[in-house]
C-alpha cells in the first residue's frame, strides 16, 4: 500500500504538476489572464475549464468561442508540449501568428483544432507542423490565412489523413503543385473556398490515387486547359465521365480505373489520349471506333458492365464470328486512314484560320 503510494506520489504528481504549471503559464501569458480565471494552482488540473484527464493526466483541451487573443507561439510552448494530450480544439479563440513547427509537440496527439483563427503561415508550415506532431491524424485549419508561400521540402506529412484547409489563402500554383504531389496520403482534402480557381489554369498533372474520392469526377476540371494526365484510380467515383473534359486539349494520359463510373465512353477521348485506363468500372456502350481506342488493349477496358467493339468483342450480342463482321479487315483499315486524313485536313484548315485570324488581331 505504502509501496503503491509511493509509487504514484513519485511518478503521478510531478507529471499533474507539470500539466497544471503548463497550463498556468500559458494562462499568464495571455493579455487577458482572467478569461481563465479557474486555471489556478488552488485546483486539480483535471478540473479546469475544458479540460479532460485520462488517469490523472491532461488527454484534452477544448477552449471554443473564447477570445484568448493568443499568438501560437504560446500554444507550442506551452499546450502542445503537455505529455499526454491527445485532442486540442482552439476553434475561434482569437489566435494569431505563424503556425511554425513547435520545439516541441507531444507524440500523443492525433487531432488538432485551429479552426477559425488568425494563423498564418505556408502549406510546407502546415506539413512543417504535421511532420513535428508525429501522430497526427486530424488537422483543421479551416479558416485561418494559411497560403503564403514559403516552401521547404517535406517528403509527406507523415500521418497526416484528414487535412482542412477550406476558407484561407492559398492561391498559388506552387502552393497546389505541393498540396497534390502529398495527395496521395489524404482520406479528406477540404480545399474549397480559398483563391485556387484562376491560377489553377497551369496546372498539368492531377494525380488523385487511392484517395476514397467519393461522387462524380467534377466537370469543373474542364477549366484546367493545361491538364495533362488525370490519374483517378480506385477510388469510389460514380456519374459519367464528364464532356467537358473534351475542352482539355492536351490530355493525354487518363487513368480512372477500379471507380465505379457508368455510361459510355466519350467520342473525343480516343482523339487525345495516348495511356488510358478504363478498368473494373460499370461502363457500357460501344467502345468509340474514333481515333486511337480500337489499337489499346483489351485489358484496359476490362471489368466493366458491357463495353463492346474493338478491341473487346463486337456489340451485336452475339459471340463474334466471321458474318458478324461487317467489313473485312483491309478496308476498315482503309476507311480509318482516310478519315485520319478528314480529320488530319480539318484540323489543318482550323490552325491555318486561327493563325489568320491571330495575324489579323495583331
Ligand atoms: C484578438 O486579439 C488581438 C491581439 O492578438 C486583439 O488586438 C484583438 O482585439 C482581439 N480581438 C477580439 C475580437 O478579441
Ligand atoms: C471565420 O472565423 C471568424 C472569426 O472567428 C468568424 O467570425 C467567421 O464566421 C468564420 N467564417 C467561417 C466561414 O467559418
Ligand atoms: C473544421 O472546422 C470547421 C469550423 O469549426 C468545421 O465547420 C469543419 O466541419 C471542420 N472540418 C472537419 C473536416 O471536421
Ligand atoms: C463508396 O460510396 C458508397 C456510397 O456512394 C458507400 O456506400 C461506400 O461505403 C463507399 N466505399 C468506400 C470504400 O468509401
Ligand atoms: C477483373 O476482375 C477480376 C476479378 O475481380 C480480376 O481478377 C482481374 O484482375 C480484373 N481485371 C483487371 C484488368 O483489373
Amino acid at each position: 500500500m505504502f509501496g503503491l503510494l509511493h509509487f504514484l506520489f513519485l511518478r503521478a504528481l510531478p507529471a499533474i504538476a507539470g500539466d497544471s504549471d503548463l497550463l498556468i503559464s500559458f494562462k499568464n501569458s495571455l493579455a487577458n489572464p482572467s478569461l481563465l480565471s479557474d486555471w489556478n494552482h488552488a485546483k486539480g488540473v483535471c478540473d479546469f475549464r475544458g479540460v479532460a484527464c485520462k488517469e490523472g493526466y491532461v488527454s484534452s483541451l477544448t477552449i471554443r468561442e473564447l477570445p484568448l487573443g493568443a499568438d501560437f507561439s504560446s500554444v507550442s510552448a506551452h499546450i502542445l508540449s503537455l505529455p499526454n494530450l491527445e485532442t486540442l480544439s482552439l476553434h475561434s479563440t482569437n489566435l494569431s501568428g505563424s503556425i511554425s513547427a513547435p520545439a516541441k509537440c507531444t507524440v500523443q496527439l492525433k487531432k488538432l483544432d485551429l479552426s477559425s483563427n488568425d494563423l498564418r503561415g505556408s502549406v510546407s508550415d502546415v506539413a512543417s507542423l504535421a511532420v513535428s506532431c508525429s501522430s497526427l491524424q486530424s488537422l483543421n485549419l479551416s479558416n485561418n490565412s494559411i497560403g503564403q508561400a514559403f516552401y521547404r521540402s517535406y517528403p509527406f506529412l507523415l500521418n497526416l489523413k484528414m487535412l482542412d484547409l477550406s476558407y484561407n489563402k492559398i492561391a498559388t500554383n506552387k502552393d497546389l503543385q505541393w498540396l497534390f504531389s502529398q495527395l496521395g496520403l489524404f482520406q479528406h482534402l477540404d480545399l474549397s473556398h480559398n483563391n485556387i480557381p484562376g491560377s489553377l489554369s497551369n496546372l498539368k498533372y492531377l494525380m488523385m490515387w487511392q484517395n476514397n474520392l467519393n461522387g462524380e469526377i467534377p466537370g469543373k476540371l474542364s477549366s484546367l486547359r493545361s491538364l495533362r494526365n488525370l490519374v483517378l484510380d480506385y477510388n469510389n467515383l460514380t456519374g459519367t465521365i464528364p464532356d467537358g473534359l473534351v475542352n482539355c486539349r492536351s490530355l493525354n494520359w487518363i487513368s480512372l480505373a477500379s471507380n465505379r463510373l457508368t455510361g459510355s465512353i466519350p467520342n473525343w477521348i480516343g482523339l487525345s489520349v495516348s495511356v488510358i485506363d478504363l478498368s473494373n468500372n460499370r461502363l457500357s456502350g460501344p467502345i468509340p471506333e474514333w481515333g486511337s481506342l480500337p489499337t489499346f488493349p483489351g485489358y484496359v477496358f476490362d471489368n466493366n458492365s458491357g463495353l463492346c467493339g474493338l478491341p473487346l468483342p463486337p456489340c451485336n450480342g452475339g459471340s463474334p464470328s466471321k458474318e458478324d463482321v461487317p467489313q473485312p479487315p483491309s478496308t476498315n483499315h482503309e476507311s480509318s486512314q482516310g478519315r485520319w486524313i478528314a480529320i488530319g485536313l480539318l484540323f489543318s484548315f482550323f490552325f491555318i484560320i486561327g493563325f489568320v485570324i491571330g495575324l489579323l488581331i495583331k
